[in-house]
């Protein structure tokens, strides 16, 4: 059986999941499941990374250990999944002996074959704070416009980036003081050394997306620069070996983690570790934001490959979640955490909305708050579900829950349905869920339609066989249309396979019409109507 490896950038473990995070977690998790569903031996991998600055002073600032920290938030993050039913076959933590293990061999590899270089770095030091200060914790004032209190890679008002030193009037962001600068050796990872095989690996058909190979085509032509991996403490993450006070950055043992959990799932679940990352036998697709493509297919693949693991067949990068056409903001209160969207709304809106609007391209995704009350009533809401919430209590009333035969003379009408799936199978397959689910809506509206068309509330009083064997070709609709969004929507699913008492659904479901001579279930609630005074009670609650 064909075996994948799929994940998703490692959420940092010093802040909660948020609406943005769900557009990829989601997304791979659709993905996963109908991986699944078609048979495909798919395998879900993903963990806190737990390394670097911030955490380490957020720890100090709380006055706690970075371990504690890296806890609290692993058990929320896990909670916050589960319950937008994200099913990670492993969610692990890159603050692992298995991490440790792989990322020094990673990194002794690399410098036994001449990869790693060693040169001192002049950088801001904080005497007060008695540490070196990354970009993000000097503030001063923009070179370019002067807006005071920025922060030292990029100016929030005027957009331009640049380096700390490039500041006027800088100051360590943690206790207001001027920095000095000190030199300290740090480690490079000879980056240029993989050029010729970067090239190969990112013209690779299939590998990336056109918009994104386009993108590391510039980075190509400007030449690939030597990457500092190393910090100097205090610092939390794992110290380089034969150094006292120096830590590989956290960006080197973060995709590393990824190796990490597979070798933990595979040491908890009695599979094979190296299929997945020394063979090449797995296929491995990693689903990332745009945000971080230059770590995904440039230093990572390099990594790989000098260290002799297997290389990522694939990487998926998506845009970024915008809300009512702006970026999150805490001031407009869209700044939206997972909680809080649990706290008023089903998760499953969340899934469908995005689902209908994921294409597989890096295009930003827009969660426009009134199109989505609007569009999930109308499609999930009223298509979907009001199919089987119309049907079930019907039958059960009608015909003690029976179903008959299907109806002569319909032939064309269910092929008008069931020559849609291979269209939704390979939208699925390409990643373009817009398209999978407007097929699946479009297979909803036929089988409303012909509920409708025949009115099986009036024909019971003339002709009961023919009202029951209307219900019956309806139901058959409605199990092809679960069996479809059974990726997106597992908890709908399985409330309905419970409702028909039907076995689980396999994708392959969706292509039969042999539901007959059977006894449904008494009818449950399934998903709700979204309350628009829900979704504003959300943002209130900001
Ligand atoms: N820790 C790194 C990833 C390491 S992977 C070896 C990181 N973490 S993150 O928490 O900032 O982001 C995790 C993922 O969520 C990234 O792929 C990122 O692009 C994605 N998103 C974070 N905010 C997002 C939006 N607002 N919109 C869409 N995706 C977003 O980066
Ligand atoms: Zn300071």
């Amino acid at each position: 059986m064909e075996q994948i490896l799929i994940t998703s950038a490692l959420p940092y473990a010093n802040g909660s999941i948020h609406l943005g995070h769900l557009v990829e977690y989601i997304q791979t998790d659709i993905l996963v499941r109908f991986l699944k569903l078609t048979g495909r031996d798919a395998v879900y991998m993903c963990a806190d990374d737990t390394h670097g600055t911030p955490i380490e002073v957020k720890a100090r600032q709380k006055g706690i250990r970075p371990e504690e920290l890296i806890g609290i938030y692993h058990e929320e993050h896990q909670k916050d999944f589960s319950d937008f039913h994200i099913n990670f076959d492993c969610f692990y933590t890159t603050n692992s002996p298995e991490n440790r293990y792989h990322s020094e061999l990673i990194f002794t590899r690399l410098r036994d074959q001449g990869h790693i270089a060693k040169r001192p770095v002049a950088q801001y030091y904080c005497e007060k704070d008695s540490r070196f200060l990354p970009d993000r914790y000097i503030k001063g004032a923009c070179p370019n416009c002067s807006t005071p209190d920025q922060y030292g890679d990029v100016c929030e008002a005027c957009g331009t980036a640049y380096t700390p030193t490039d500041l006027a009037d800088p100051h360590c962001a943690l206790c207001g003081t001027a920095p000095v600068m000190r030199e300290s050796v740090h480690y490079f990872f000879t980056l240029s050394a993989y050029e010729p095989f970067l090239r190969e690996w990112v013209a690779t058909p299939g590998r990336l997306q056109p918009e994104i190979r386009r993108f590391i085509e510039h980075w190509f032509k400007e030449g690939l620069r030597d990457w500092d991996i190393s910090r100097d403490g205090p610092y939390f993450g794992f110290k380089i070996p034969g150094e006292e006070n120096k830590y590989f950055y956290v960006w080197l043992d973060a995709p590393i983690g990824y190796i990490a959990t597979t070798q933990k799932f595979c040491e908890m679940t009695g599979r094979d570790f190296p299929s997945y990352w020394l063979d090449s036998k797995a296929k491995i697709y990693h689903v990332i934001g745009k945000d971080i493509v230059y770590f995904h297919t440039l230093f990572w693949p390099a990594m790989l490959k000098g260290a002799g693991y297997s290389l990522p067949t694939r990487v998926l990068v998506h845009g970024f979640l915008t809300i009512n056409g702006e970026k999150m903001s805490k001031s407009r209160g869209t700044f939206i955490n997972a909680r809080d969207f649990l706290n008023h709304l089903d998760p499953q809106y969340l899934r469908y909305y995005y689902a209908a609007k994921l294409s597989g391209q890096p295009d930003d995704l827009d969660l426009n708050l009134d199109d989505f009350a609007t569009r999930v009533n109308a499609e999930l809401i009223n298509k979907i579900a009001n199919l089987v919430s119309r049907v079930v209590p019907f039958v059960n009333r009608n015909f003690s829950g029976r179903l008959s035969e299907l109806p002569a003379g319909y032939d064309t009408l269910i092929g008008e349905m069931l020559d849609r799936v291979p269209a939704v199978r390979e939208n699925y397959e390409a990643v373009d869920f817009s398209r999978a689910v407007q097929e699946i809506v479009a297979i909803s509206d036929i089988a409303n339609k012909f509920f409708q068309d025949r009115a099986p509330w009036d024909l019971v009083k003339t002709d009961l066989p023919a009202a029951q064997r209307v219900c019956t070709l309806a139901l058959n609709a409605c199990r092809t249309v679960t069996a479809l969004i059974k990726p997106v929507l597992p908890r709908f699913a399985a409330d309905v396979e419970r409702i028909l008492r039907i076995p689980e659904l396999g994708f392959n479901d969706a292509a039969r019409f042999d539901l007959t001579n059977h006894e449904v279930g008494p009818f449950e609630r399934l998903v709700e109507r979204v309350d628009p005074k829900k979704v504003q009670a959300m943002l209130g609650s900001k």
